[in-house]
């Protein structure tokens, strides 16, 4: 959602004096996107920050914001602490960014702006296509909705995002064909809670508005993230089955495997109407790629509790999770509850976790190798790769993209049996996987589609 959000101030900044610049020794504005969602990213904010003082005593018109949720969190203190930051604005005051960069620059004060509004502005006057982008996007998030009311205890977004709001489906189908225009195939929708999209404005229902992005000519693939597991309905699980555009993986955070302490979250579902849904899914589309976040060392979290995690990971076995220790965050309720873990305790589960799911990762991984798999190219990766062939040591650069099911595959365009240079960033790819890696494959380019539809099976000579 922050990479979205820098894009909207991107888009925002675009008709002012502001260009993009990749070097913040150099920059006249240097906007900070903050994430307040465990304590290191936050700690991070203000590690940063100390480094941009140098900056600005040696270049006082420098103006310095900090956005996004520490700075919605945090409000004044940020100025307090950090008394070279100019500007200090909130998650519902994105839109307001070039009238406070104006007023700095012309009155030369610190202003602060965390009020929140039941209703966010939306930004339509700016559309990618009019962007001049030196590289252009394939792939783009696109945010559905904003805020959250589900309240899980440990979670600080309902506080530092507000309520949850659903922008209208002409907005949000306008935008991904802009992106399309501009060149994006693969769009991912987002959203704290995707399966209550429109529900309190009572708008299209989220299969509905995933029913109208598949219609979308040109568009070759649709992801989206979080969907919560208690409100995970039979029609976007049968949306799997349906819509030819919409990628058959899932992200479905179920952050602990014991009931216990999913009742002490605030989850609302239990370990085995998790396991349920789980099993339709899979029932529903057979080669479905199911990914998970889990929170480990939740205040009161036993080692029985623990185990119960450890069991669940085996059972559901994960394409891959993102786990965490937990962390106490200001506002939510867990950091009052008692029983807290100790840091050395969360640490080792956590590397027990990680270990554990490695091995089903891999085996997930490994069963593709001799399976072809339709690549979306994403450019080339930075990592070059050392290969001998009959009469030298050879450096060959790798393309890099993503699978239907989100895996990372790698390929080297020489060793492919198609000429090299018809392989660029957007194409499609056919590639014969040879090699599970843990956290990637790798094989050798058999085709290059030049149709963005799924399924069509036209393909370069
Ligand atoms: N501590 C640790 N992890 C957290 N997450 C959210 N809040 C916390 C916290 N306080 C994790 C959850 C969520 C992911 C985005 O971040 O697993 O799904
Ligand atoms: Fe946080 Fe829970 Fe909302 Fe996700 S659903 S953003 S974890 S409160």
């Amino acid at each position: 959602m922050n990479v979205y959000d820098s894009e909207q101030i991107e888009k925002l900044l675009a008709p002012s004096r502001y260009k993009i610049n990749s070097s913040f020794e150099v920059a006249d504005l240097i906007i900070i996107n903050t994430c307040a969602i465990r304590e290191k990213a936050e700690q991070k904010v203000f590690s940063f920050l100390g480094r941009l003082a140098d900056i600005k005593r040696r270049r006082p018109n420098l103006i310095i914001g900090v956005g996004g949720c520490v700075a919605q969190q945090e409000g004044k203190k940020i100025l307090k602490r950090m008394p070279h930051v100019d500007l200090v604005f909130g998650t519902h005051a994105i839109y307001r960014l070039p009238y406070l960069i104006e007023k700095i620059e012309t009155e030369r004060c610190s202003l602060i702006d965390v009020e929140m509004s039941e209703v966010i502005e939306e930004l339509e006057s700016v559309i990618e296509s009019s962007l001049d982008r030196t590289d252009p996007k394939v792939t783009s998030f696109v945010t559905i909705m904003r805020g959250c009311d589900n309240f899980c205890t440990y979670c600080v977004v309902p506080y530092v995002r507000g309520r949850e709001t659903s922008r209208f489906p002409e907005s949000i189908v306008n935008e991904v064909k802009c992106l399309v225009k501009s060149g994006v195939q693969e769009v991912t929708l987002l959203g704290q809670n995707v399966n209550s999209y429109g529900k309190k404005e009572n708008l299209n229902s989220f299969p509905q508005l995933l029913g109208r992005v598949n219609e979308i000519d040109g568009l070759f693939r649709i992801r989206f993230t979080t969907s919560h597991p208690k409100d995970l309905s039979d029609d976007l699980i049968s949306a799997f089955k349906n819509m030819d555009k919409l990628c058959n993986h899932i992200h479905l955070p179920v952050q602990s495997g014991a009931n216990r302490i999913l009742k002490r979250m605030n989850r609302k579902y239990t370990r085995e109407l998790y396991l349920e849904k789980i099993d339709k899914l899979r029932n529903n589309c057979l080669d479905i790629a199911v990914t998970s976040d889990i929170i480990v060392g939740f205040p009161g979290e036993t080692r029985a509790d623990f185990e119960e995690t450890l069991d669940l990971i085996k059972e559901v076995e994960f394409d891959g999770i993102f786990a965490f220790k937990y962390s106490d965050r200001p506002n939510a309720p867990a950091a009052r509850f008692t029983n807290k873990i100790t840091e050395q305790e969360k640490k080792d589960r956590l590397q027990i976790l990680l270990n554990f799911q490695e091995y089903f990762t891999t085996k997930k991984n490994r069963a593709l190798v001799g399976s072809n798999e339709l690549v979306l190219v994403e450019g080339l990766s930075k990592k070059r790769v050392d290969k001998d062939d009959a009469q030298s040591k050879c450096q060959y650069v790798q393309w890099t993209g993503r699978t239907e099911a989100n895996k990372v595959v790698n390929f080297i365009q020489s060793e492919g049996v198609i000429p090299g240079d018809r392989i660029s960033k957007g194409k499609i790819v056919n590639v014969k996987i040879e090699k599970a890696c843990s956290h990637s494959l790798s094989g050798k380019p058999v085709q290059v589609e030049i149709s963005a539809l799924k399924g069509e099976q036209s393909y370069a000579a």
